[in-house]
């Protein structure tokens, strides 16, 4: 039997260890002994499958349930460090981006890799507002659901309907073809919403006004009624880019992961879309921001924000937009929502609902529960309290979060599309159910 070799070779006469970009592994099943490179901190599941227990055997896996542990792709597009709270696009901080960039630059950004040129920025813009209209037919397609179906599940429908008008999306691995269904996609993605939005209500559909910014035409198409030319407040315009900008990506999240998946099929982008758009829609996913005002709503009064944090100690519930896989810090988009919230309840009223918020943010971080799971507030935790005080209602939030989102989804899709490493996405089971027995007859059965 093979002696296991030491994990790093001692120098001559010294217990001096040298440093090696390995890994080394011994199988105490055989006694053998591996080692496998490490680069970026990282060592690769398939360098794993070399170690059997007996040349039949079909190798060593490792069991991630949820992706915890495992990176899925080398990326250049978002980064995040949870233990300090940052988030950058191609570098650039959030904060810098928030205050100083629009939605459109910084989707141009996320898809392209650097900031736009003047030129560059006109150009991409006039393309995304050559896009906005749709098809008429999707109009008719819309007025088919019920006067309260929620805005998702719409959404999600619409988007995967594009896929059936543009034939051409086929064509993945064609740039051109690609730039054109990014355009459509940001560019029709406010429609859909909106168009969503006026069906609930029963009003007519107010069509995009091209001489707008992105986040005044959604609002144009949201709540124009007779006037002749919709005129957003400036502030509530800039607060929904500002939400646009933090809402762009978040790297290698559940809804990025669904469209890297099923775009990893070869499917065409509106289909991608739509899947990645099921997946915010989850309540512990973009759907949290719509959970995190029914649960104020249910809290009532700050008065009973403590027996509220009781039952979610008590494992009874969970408190909604608090908690991140990938912060253990202040998600650092939930603070600058904070700071945003003040400008829009300047001009709309102060929202009765924050004395809550404030007062359940106030307990939990210095509550040893939460303290001990660093658990912070996330993205979700303020944003609803200021879409409902623009006039939005409780469904339409987590729609406010997958009209910015389809950038980094779009951005995360090519970048796999265009990685040579990649192939269908298709992970391995560990079986654990019947073995082999043959079928019975029903009268036979007990
Ligand atoms: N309230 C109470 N306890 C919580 C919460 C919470 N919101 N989040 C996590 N915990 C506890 C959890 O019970 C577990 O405790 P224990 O170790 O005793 O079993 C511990 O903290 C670790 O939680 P986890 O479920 O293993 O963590 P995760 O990384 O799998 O889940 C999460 C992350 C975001 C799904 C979770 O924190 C959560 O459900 N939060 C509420 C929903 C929410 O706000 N989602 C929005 C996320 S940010 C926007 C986005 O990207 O979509």
């Amino acid at each position: 039997m093979a002696m296991p070799r030491p994990a790093a070779q001692p120098t001559t006469g010294e217990t001096k260890t040298m440093s090696r970009d390995s890994l080394t592994i011994t199988d105490n099943r055989t006694g053998k002994t591996y080692e496998l490179p490490i680069t970026n901190g990282t060592i690769r599941a398939m360098d794993l499958r070399q170690i059997k227990a007996d040349p039949g055997d079909f190798g060593m896996m490792s069991y991630d349930p949820a992706f915890t542990n495992t990176a899925l792709c080398h990326s250049k597009i978002t980064f995040i460090d949870g233990d300090k709270g940052v988030l950058q696009y191609r570098g650039y901080p959030i904060e810098e981006l928030a205050e100083r960039s629009s939605y459109l630059e910084t989707a141009y950004l996320l898809l392209n890799g650097e900031l736009p040129s003047k030129a560059q920025l006109e150009e991409w813009t006039y393309h995304v507002t050559q896009h906005t209209f749709i098809h008429e037919s999707i109009k008719k397609f819309l007025d088919g659901f019920h006067y309260d179906a929620h805005p998702m599940g719409m959404m999600i429908s619409a988007i995967g309907a594009l896929s059936t008008f543009y034939a051409d999306a086929k064509d993945i691995f064609n740039e051109a073809s690609r730039r054109k269904q990014t355009w459509r996609l940001i560019g029709k993605m406010p429609t859909l919403a909106a168009f969503a939005y006026r069906h609930s209500l029963g009003m007519p559909y107010a069509y995009p006004d091209n001489d707008l910014s992105y986040p005044a035409n959604f609002l144009n198409m949201l709540f124009k009624t007779t006037e002749a030319k919709y005129r957003a407040n400036p502030v509530l315009e800039r607060a929904l880019d500002i939400l646009f900008i933090l809402h762009a990506d978040h790297e290698q999240n559940c809804s990025a992961n669904a469209m890297r998946c099923v775009g990893s099929s070869q499917v065409d982008p509106y289909s991608a879309t739509a899947a990645a758009t099921a997946a915010l829609y989850g309540p512990l996913h973009g759907g949290a921001n719509e959970e995190v005002l029914r649960m104020l709503l249910d809290i009532g009064s700050v008065s009973n924000v403590p027996a509220y944090i009781k039952r979610v100690k008590g494992g009874e519930k969970r408190l909604m937009g608090f908690g991140h896989r990938i912060y253990k810090n202040y998600d650092p988009r939930a603070r600058i929502i904070k700071r945003m919230a003040d400008e829009v309840f300047e001009v709309m009223g102060r929202n009765p609902l924050l004395n809550i918020a404030l007062e359940v943010e106030r307990i939990a971080l210095e509550d040893d529960y939460f303290v001990t799971r660093k658990l912070y507030p996330n993205v979700d935790f303020y944003t609803g309290l200021i879409y409902q005080s623009m006039g939005f209602p409780v469904t339409m939030f987590p729609v406010l979060f997958a009209i910015p989102r389809t950038s980094g989804w779009i951005a995360q899709w090519q970048e796999m599309l265009l990685d040579a490493e990649q192939k269908i996405a298709r992970p391995r089971q560990i079986y654990m159910g019947a073995a082999k027995r043959s079928y019975v007859p029903i009268e036979q059965r007990s």
